[in-house]
């Protein structure tokens, strides 16, 4: 699928032409390979946010895994920054449902976590400064910007979840990644604090200039924060349809205009379980914005 109207090369440039697994669950004879994507192309362009929605077991972090090189066992292409991913790349930061911190590492030590590995590493190198800065004065300048300069040198076991979540994000961007992959990462937390991360997202992307590919279940969250949303269905995991949000930010969840693009990606979703529920996979409908 085509994204939004061309402008520059896109962030990343997706095409799964299929993802198998081998003896997958929830199909088929004990054993045999299953096909969980399939025939799915999309792109994101610099500075946007695009969310994937769908049902549980889509696809969606199998995809995830794909593009953020975790996993090379399909058959397409995915490029990041016009480059081939062929293992994790410093260029993407990974933030998942939870915060996965290190409890033998402050937090400070935890968001510069990922120098100890990607700052030796010869692509890292080759960047020049960013490579090379200090990398405490880095996890520093994330944590303000993520408001927990103050907890530094607390542990994990200090945080509550939203903290922990909060230092999860600057860890992300400690790479100066030009995207964000993020699979539900708001998810186990109440809602107040899901929104101010929703918030904190958006700041962090502008201010270290990242687009951001977010799985989420809550339309409210991907009508919130998504230039575009692009929904799944299942069995295989194809892509049905791409909304064009094209609202200015912030976004008031009871304008009427967020209202209607929630109700199209609602009935988006819908219609993706009808294909689901044995139809031919109809083809990528766009809908745009009013
Ligand atoms: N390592 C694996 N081996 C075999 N099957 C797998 C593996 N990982 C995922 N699957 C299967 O692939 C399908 C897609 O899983 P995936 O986790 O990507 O779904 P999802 O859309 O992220 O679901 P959820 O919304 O519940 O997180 C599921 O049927 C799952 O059982
Ligand atoms: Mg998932």
């Amino acid at each position: 699928m085509s994204a939004a109207p061309a402008q520059a090369s896109p962030v990343l440039d997706v095409t799964v032409q299929r993802k198998r697994f081998a003896g997958a669950a929830g199909g088929g004879s004990p054993g045999a390979a299953r096909t969980v994507l399939e025939d799915l192309r999309f792109n994101v362009q610099p500075g946007e946010v695009v969310s994937l929605v769908g049902a549980s077991g889509c696809g969606k972090s199998t995809l995830l895994r794909l593009v953020a090189g975790l996993d090379a066992d399909y058959d397409g292409r995915v490029r990041l920054l016009g480059r081939p991913v062929r293992g994790p790349a410093a260029e993407a930061g990974f933030v998942f449902q939870e915060p996965r911190l290190f409890p033998w590492l402050s937090v400070a030590g935890n968001v510069a976590f990922g120098a100890s590995g990607a700052a030796a590493r010869p692509d890292v190198r080759a960047r020049g400064p960013a490579g090379v800065e200090p990398s405490r004065a880095r996890a520093l300048e994330l944590l303000d910007q993520v408001g927990l300069a103050h907890l530094a040198d607390a542990w994990p076991k200090q945080l509550s979840g939203g903290q922990a979540q909060r230092v999860a994000l600057a860890r992300a961007c400690f790479g100066h990644p030009r995207l964000l992959l993020l699979d539900e990462p708001f998810s186990a937390l109440d809602a107040f604090t899901r929104i101010k991360l929703q918030d904190l997202l958006l700041q962090l992307c502008r201010r270290n200039g990242a687009s951001a590919l977010l799985v989420t279940h809550d339309l409210d969250e991907a009508v919130r924060l998504s230039d575009r949303i692009l929904v799944l269905r299942a069995d295989p995991g194809r892509l049905v349809a791409e909304i064009v949000v094209g609202l200015p930010h912030p976004r008031d969840e009871d304008d009427a205009a967020v209202v209607q693009i929630r109700r199209r990606v609602r009935q988006a979703l819908r219609r993706a379980q009808e294909d689901t529920a044995g139809a031919p996979a109809a083809s990528v409908r766009v809908v745009r914005a009013p």
